[in-house]
């Protein structure tokens, strides 16, 4: 086989509560990629979107991450990526991790399928330290195994994958671009006792809730004292969007990974499209362009579409 092309879908890391260490795949939107094998050692990018991001391998997200995972392969050959984004960069449901976690999942699919989920983690994250300034797997991990995950530990990779009911999720993205180094460069880098033990409390709360299927659990433990404060005020009109959807029946939610992007968990598709309404509403008022999504937590990460060759 000598082609492969594989859609990879938008995450929302954090989920309020879990910095760092929780994050869920959605089932849209989703990036396609088509990964070709060649007989030179090296990756080559071919950009079929908009987003006009660099192509030199050492700089792109991707780039970054195959030639992580060529690193670990003895044979003469190199990849070819033909990128067809969707998610925008800077947008906070996982662009990165998108690239960087689609492209080595079809290349490990062009190898045999020599190297495990966890190695493929370990490979994009590589790709994802160039967008953010830092190495995180809330994004990629989720991204690759689908569902909720749980980042344990990242040195060494210990990921858990927690169970859920089904839920549905409304995303609002501002049309304004945060670069996550910039978010995280805001963050204050200590935090006082009494805010850890909540923040434990919720992150504790919210993998029982998840796990108990019980719902108004998982609405309380959507609570942030650490990270939230700082970094919502680079989105315009977030209380209005937090108070109104809670409203309209979500069960909480808040910043989609570094932001702008903005989700709501709720426990119907019905409710979910109550607060889209209302999220719509809050930005008609604030006059900046948005795009909306209504959908649910996706079982699934990165998956082969066509094989070639
Ligand atoms: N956990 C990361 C952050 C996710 O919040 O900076 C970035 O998408």
């Amino acid at each position: 086989m000598n082609e492969v092309t594989v859609s990879s879908p938008a995450t929302v890391a954090n989920v309020v509560c879990g910095f760092d260490i929780l994050g869920f795949a959605l089932a849209e939107p989703c990036d396609s990629f088509t990964v070709r094998k060649t007989g030179r050692r090296g990756v080559t990018i071919i950009n079929k979107d908009n987003y006009n991001l660099p192509t030199e391998p050492e700089k792109n997200v991707s780039g970054v991450a195959l030639l992580a995972l060529l690193n670990e392969v003895k044979e003469e050959i190199g990849f070819e990526i033909e990128s067809n984004k969707i998610i925008k960069p800077g947008s906070g449901i996982g662009s990165s991790a998108a690239s960087a976690a689609g492209v080595v999942v079809a290349a490990n699919h062009l190898l045999g399928n020599r190297f495990s989920q966890e190695q493929l983690v370990e490979f994009a994250m590589c790709g994802e330290e160039v967008a953010s300034g830092a190495k995180h797997a809330d994004n990629i991990a989720p991204c690759i195994y689908g569902g909720i995950t749980l980042i344990r530990s990242l040195n060494p990779l210990d990921i858990v994958s927690i169970p859920a009911p089904e839920l549905f999720v409304t995303v609002i993205h501002p049309q304004i671009e945060v670069k996550t180094s910039d978010a995280r460069q805001i963050l204050k880098r200590n935090v006082s006792l009494k805010n850890a033990i909540t923040q434990w409390a919720n992150v504790a709360g919210l993998i029982a809730g998840l796990m108990k299927s019980d719902y108004e659990l998982i609405g309380r433990s959507l609570e942030d004292v650490i990270v939230e404060p700082v970094r919502s005020i680079l989105i315009p009109g977030f209380d209005e969007l937090k108070t109104r959807s809670k409203e309209a029946g979500a069960l909480g939610g808040g910043i989609s990974g570094s932001g702008p992007s903005v989700f709501m968990l709720s426990r119907e598709l019905k409710t979910a499209q109550q607060v889209e309404v209302a999220m719509k509403e809050v930005y008609a008022k604030i006059g900046v362009e948005f795009h909306t999504h209504v959908s649910v937590i996706s079982k699934q990460g990165v998956q082969v579409k066509t094989k070639k060759g």
